[in-house]
């Protein structure tokens, strides 16, 4: 029997770079991967597994969670990992306004509280749930800016705190839910490679323990891994997944 044999689970922002690898594990090990995302047809039927669905709106999960426990049956995981931002994302600290930040804080980590909320619905009177959250490096440790020298790029501000507190949010959930059997892990991806300045690249791979960036390949198994029962003893983890970034 396959690790995720039949098992439904909705994984958010699954067009995306990530998100896709995420989708295509999960069936590979024989899951039902039920895309959520807002770059797909708002008609498109459940039978393709792909729902258009924005997360930045609790009533529109409700409704999308609700058609989803109807016609398959049951939620058996939920994978947050879409990345929803503002058009501004991206400038120095400096130039981040109060609204930006409050604005990508509402958008990036509001949501993770009440997906979490409403899938648990579901979860709780099963007594079994797997909840994996997609947060980062820079949640758990401060940047190297000189990965930017010679570039105009950055790492925003406001995703160290928007990471950071996805992460001990994991663990508030994780200790609440345990005794529901529903676990709650993270996985923190270092950079992955999307076709980035040239710079930016090689000044990456000179600090990175593996000298090379990530791939969506690399995430994607540690997902499936902390969906399956195998990580059955297994809450509250954050799993860094980042060439050995964070190990010096
Ligand atoms: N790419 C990296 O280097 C990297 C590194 C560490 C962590 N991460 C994390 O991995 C996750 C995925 O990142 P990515 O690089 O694949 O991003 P991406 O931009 O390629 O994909 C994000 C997906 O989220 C979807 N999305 C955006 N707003 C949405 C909304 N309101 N509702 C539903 N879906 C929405 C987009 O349509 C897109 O398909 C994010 O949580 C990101 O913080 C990425």
């Amino acid at each position: 029997m396959k690790q995720l044999e039949n098992k439904v689970i909705l994984v958010t922002g699954g067009s995306g770079l990530i998100g896709k690898s995420i989708v295509e594990d999960i069936q590979n090990h024989g899951g039902i991967a039920l895309n959520l995302d807002i770059n797909i047809a708002k008609d498109a039927s459940l039978d393709t597994h792909q729902i258009y669905c924005d997360i930045t709106d609790s009533k529109a999960i409700e409704s999308c969670f609700k058609k989803i426990h109807s016609h398959f049956g049951r939620i058996d995981g939920l994978v947050n990992n879409a990345y929803p931002r503002t058009k501004d994302w991206g400038n120095k600290f400096e130039d981040v306004t109060p609204e930006s930040w409050a604005k990508n804080v509402e958008m990036q980590l509001n949501p993770t509280f009440f997906l979490i909320q409403e899938v648990v619905k579901y979860m709780v009177p099963n007594r079994r749930g797997a909840i994996v959250n997609i947060a980062s490096i820079y949640g758990v440790v401060g940047n190297d800016f000189t990965v930017y020298d010679g570039t105009n790029m950055t790492s925003p501000a406001a995703y160290s705190a928007i990471k950071g507190g996805i992460i001990n949010f994991t663990k508030y959930m994780a200790s609440y839910l345990g005794k529901d059997n529903v676990r709650v892990n993270c996985v923190s991806p270092g950079g992955i490679f999307d076709n980035q300045n040239p710079i930016f690249v090689a000044n990456f791979e000179h600090q990175v323990p593996l000298s090379r960036l990530g791939q969506p390949e690399d995430i994607s198994p540690a997902v499936s891994f902390l969906l399956s029962d195998g990580a059955g003893y297994i809450t509250g983890h954050n799993l860094l997944v980042d060439g050995g970034w964070t190990a010096v």
